[in-house]
């Protein structure tokens, strides 16, 4: 069981153990999940009330189960997620790790990576491309049968439940797909390789807005952790990675990641 040092709820100053910290880190890895995009207007899967799968079953929407029985809704809600995310921008919080990353490459003073769950372009749009998307990402399309890279598409639907049969590749004449990663399908292997190695060589991990449900992602944490690597949470609610944190803040990501890089850049003065 690891010390959980859990910081007030909604902390005017955060302890210097935190910027200390991040502050003697040299290889910070941020592992994200869809709490991270949530003050960008994109909605999380499990929050209570507004999650996505409050109003849908993930089995038929992200799954190749769901694509094999009916590829017309799938794609069809695949369009309206995507089309929402291009109407968001990066919030705070991704900015900060941007600029995070780019002050510590100036400054020779060592790295900053995102493994992303998230399937929005949210972290390249605030400059900092994550090292792993493990879930994939929607922005990308590709044939479902020959795997021919294909046109970023879209004309977007208005309405979630939208029954759009999707276009046919001009290769082979299947069907488009979006390039996620569905339940039931094994994950990028470069992105999970990269994931496991960034979680065995970082001496620093934050984990922030995820619930920490799904693996392998969810596992990345304790990988960290069992070789003694101080790991943070920033997540206004306790998830099912809280038991094995250092450090346990509940707060949003926009509000959270600015206050702590402000500080470990030195600007919080
Ligand atoms: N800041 C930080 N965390 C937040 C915020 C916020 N503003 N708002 C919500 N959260 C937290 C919630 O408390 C929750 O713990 O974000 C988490 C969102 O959890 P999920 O909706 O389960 O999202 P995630 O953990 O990314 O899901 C993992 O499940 O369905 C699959 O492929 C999908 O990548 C996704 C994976």
């Amino acid at each position: 069981m690891r010390r959980v040092n859990r910081l007030s709820d909604t902390p005017t100053e955060i302890p210097d153990e935190l910027y200390d910290m991040c502050g003697q880190a040299r290889r910070v890895v941020v592992l994200t999940g869809a709490g991270m995009s949530a003050e960008s207007g994109v909605p999380t899967f499990r929050d209570p009330i507004d999650g996505l799968w409050e109003n849908f079953e993930p089995e038929q929407l992200v799954s190749v189960e769901g694509w094999r029985t009916d590829p017309g809704t799938v794609w069809a809600w695949h369009l309206w997620f995507a089309a929402l995310i291009s109407k968001c921008s990066p919030n705070p919080g991704h900015r900060a790790l941007g600029r995070w990353a780019r002050t510590w490459q100036r400054r020779e003073a060592g790295t900053v990576e995102v493994i992303t769950q998230n399937i929005d372009d949210l972290h390249e749009r605030a400059g900092l491309i994550p090292i792993s998307h493990l879930h994939g990402s929607i922005t990308t399309f590709l044939c479902s049968q020959c795997g021919a890279k294909a046109q970023s598409v879209l004309s977007y639907p208005k309405e979630p439940s939208a029954h759009i049969m999707p276009p046919r590749c001009p290769v082979c004449g299947g069907y488009i797909r979006p390039a996620v990663t569905w339940f039931g399908e094994e994950l990028p292997r470069k992105d999970i390789d990269a994931a496991v190695e960034a979680a065995m060589g970082c001496d620093l991990m934050l984990v922030v807005g995820t619930s920490g449900t799904v693996h392998p992602a969810a596992g990345l944490p304790r990988l960290a952790a069992g070789r003694g690597v101080p790991i943070i949470e920033i997540n206004p609610r306790d998830t099912a990675l809280t038991h094995d944190m250092d450090i346990v803040w509940r707060e949003s990501a926009a509000v959270a990641l600015p206050a702590l890089v402000d500080g470990v850049l030195g600007d919080h003065e």
